[in-house]
């Protein structure tokens, strides 16, 4: 039998190298004419590992990592029986894998990602089967049981969102994935594009059954080049196999899609923004209401859902709704896909039901920080997340205990920082990031971003520290209450926890900005 050899195309992998491993591997496979086969698989998410290089055997799949071009002879030397210093043993066994929970991520490093057979045989097209011979009502309700809540940031029941564009009558409707993903410390989105595109392609094609809509966009971040080509590639291969198009799968159902490369701005994630660039305009916000879901793009109703949130979608069609909201607690129901980033030794994707702790995730999985020195502060939720201290690492990710704590789960970002890090910095850097990307159309933002980061220079400088701090909290209500949309009305967020939890780093007498400089 054929032996399959895996070596990921995943952009993370491809970063540090994977391309010349999986050269390196077609050179061994035909200088020994092997009876073997290179599969570019999506990444694991054990990210320090990469690239991973995996051989599969009668008793799993052996892993090797991190591997160079160099490394892969004396591998293929050894085979996948016998020692070798890179040797992981069973990918499936190492702890950081095998205590996920995995629902969305369940294919993502173990298929072939464009391969529509490999994707079928590991419970590809079984949601969407049954959706087809489902009332689109039934559809909607079934989501809406399961509890799922909108991944990209806002936590907004998807339900609820799909019943409304059911409800509303057009001619035309539409689906939009938001693949912007612009968060700091999180690839979720582009792990899915790259690794499973065809689990977003089904959980698109359902949300166009269930609220009558026959087109779909996927709007993909200028920065993701690779998850790019790879959607288009699926998009035609879901044609050709019917997964796509007039006749879905056999039935008179018709939905098609297309991906489209974003506009490279932050602001283009937030969703009336997207649909303002997706009609070839500037990303600029648009007043609510009208909601997209009742005039979204093209003035027709639209539903646009965050790509994991449209993920997940099959597995929920797939399983039911029960199975799916039994992971999970009190409103945060089924799993998050958390992403590890920053200052961290082991960062990756975990995937777990709500529940978990940062604690858990920083020390557990990602095993401390990369340079050896404390943890000190974690940013939860991408840039306009709060920044949590030590003493908050045990309260459970989940949207209602994040929110009582003054933060956000977000898109599920966790960047963390050592002893290193200066509050005070990362408080300029929020609003700096806001003066940058925001979009221009309210005061509060436009013009706030810029005397914040004006303001915490000044408290850097130690110029009449008490004061500014008074005027930065000003500021920061300003920004929160009288901002268009969340760019503006969120960027209080860092700022003030930085402030709550690290005050010592904002009390900047002359001689210890001096000190600083
Ligand atoms: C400034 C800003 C940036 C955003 N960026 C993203 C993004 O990159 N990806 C995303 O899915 N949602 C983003 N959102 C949230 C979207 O506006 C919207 O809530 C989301 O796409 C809805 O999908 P969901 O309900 O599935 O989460 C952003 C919101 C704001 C205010
Ligand atoms: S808060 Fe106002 S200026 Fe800032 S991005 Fe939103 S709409 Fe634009």
């Amino acid at each position: 039998m054929t032996t399959r050899i895996f070596v990921s195309l995943d952009a993370a992998a491809l970063s540090v190298g994977a391309g010349p491993v999986a050269a390196a591997v077609r050179a061994e496979i035909a200088a020994r004419k092997l009876d073997a086969k290179l599969v570019r698989n999506g990444s694991r998410g054990l990210l320090w590992l990469e690239p991973l290089l995996e051989i599969e055997t009668p008793e799993g799949r052996i892993g090797y990592g991190p591997v160079t071009a160099a490394d892969v002879k004396s591998i293929f030397d050894a085979g996948p029986k016998a020692d070798h210093p890179l040797k992981l043993g069973l990918v499936e066994a190492i702890p950081y894998l095998a205590k996920q929970q995995r629902l969305t991520f369940a294919r993502v490093g173990i298929t072939d990602p464009i391969s529509m057979e490999d994707y079928e045989a590991h419970g590809g097209l079984k949601g969407l089967r049954r959706a087809l011979g489902m009332a689109p009502a039934a559809i909607v309700q079934e989501v809406a049981d399961s509890g799922l809540r909108g991944r990209g940031g806002a936590g907004f029941p998807t339900g609820i969102k799909w019943k409304t564009v059911l409800g509303t009558e057009a001619a035309q409707k539409y689906i939009v994935c938001n693949a912007d993903e612009g968060d700091s410390g999180t690839f979720s989105d582009r792990m899915i594009m790259e690794g499973d595109p065809f689990s977003l392609i089904e959980g698109m094609a359902i949300a166009g059954i269930a609220v009558g809509a026959t087109k779909g966009y996927v709007y993909i971040r200028s920065e993701y080049p690779h998850a790019f080509r790879q959607m288009i590639r699926a998009i035609e291969i879901a044609r050709v196999k019917n997964l796509l198009g007039t006749n879905i799968l056999g039935s008179n159902r018709i939905f098609d899609v297309e991906a489209r490369l974003g506009a490279g701005a932050y602001i283009c994630g937030e969703e009336t923004s997207l649909l303002e660039s997706l009609e070839g305009r500037r990303g600029q916000i648009r007043f609510k209401p009208p909601l997209p879901a009742i005039e979204g793009l093209f003035g027709k109703p639209t539903v646009v859902n965050n790509l994991v949130s449209l993920a997940s979608v099959p597995i929920i069609l797939a399983e039911g709704a029960a199975h799916y909201k039994d992971f999970g607690l009190g409103r945060s129901r089924g799993t998050m896909p958390i992403q590890l980033a920053g200052n961290i030794k082991h960062g990756g994707l975990i995937e777990l039901a709500f529940g978990t702790t940062l604690r858990e995730l920083i020390y557990d999985y990602g095993g401390g920080t990369y340079s050896g020195r404390p943890v000190r502060a974690v940013q939860v939720g991408g840039p306009l997340g709060a920044y949590w201290p030590t003493n908050l690492f045990d309260v459970p990710f989940d949207y209602e205990a994040f929110a009582a704590k003054g933060g956000m789960v977000g898109h599920g970002g966790v960047v963390v920082f050592d002893d290193s890090v200066d509050l005070a910095k990362q408080a300029r850097f929020a609003f700096h990031f806001c003066a940058i990307e925001s979009c221009g159309k309210c005061t509060p933002c436009r013009i706030g971003s810029q005397r914040g980061a004006e303001t915490v220079d000044k408290i850097m400088r130690g110029e009449r520290v008490v004061e500014n701090i008074d005027v930065v909290r000003d500021l920061c209500e300003t920004m929160r209450d009288g901002s268009l949309c969340a760019l503006g009305g969120l960027t209080p967020m860092p700022v003030m926890s930085a402030m709550e939890h690290f005050p010592e780093d904002f009390d900047r007498s002359p001689a210890r900005a001096a000190a600083a400089e």
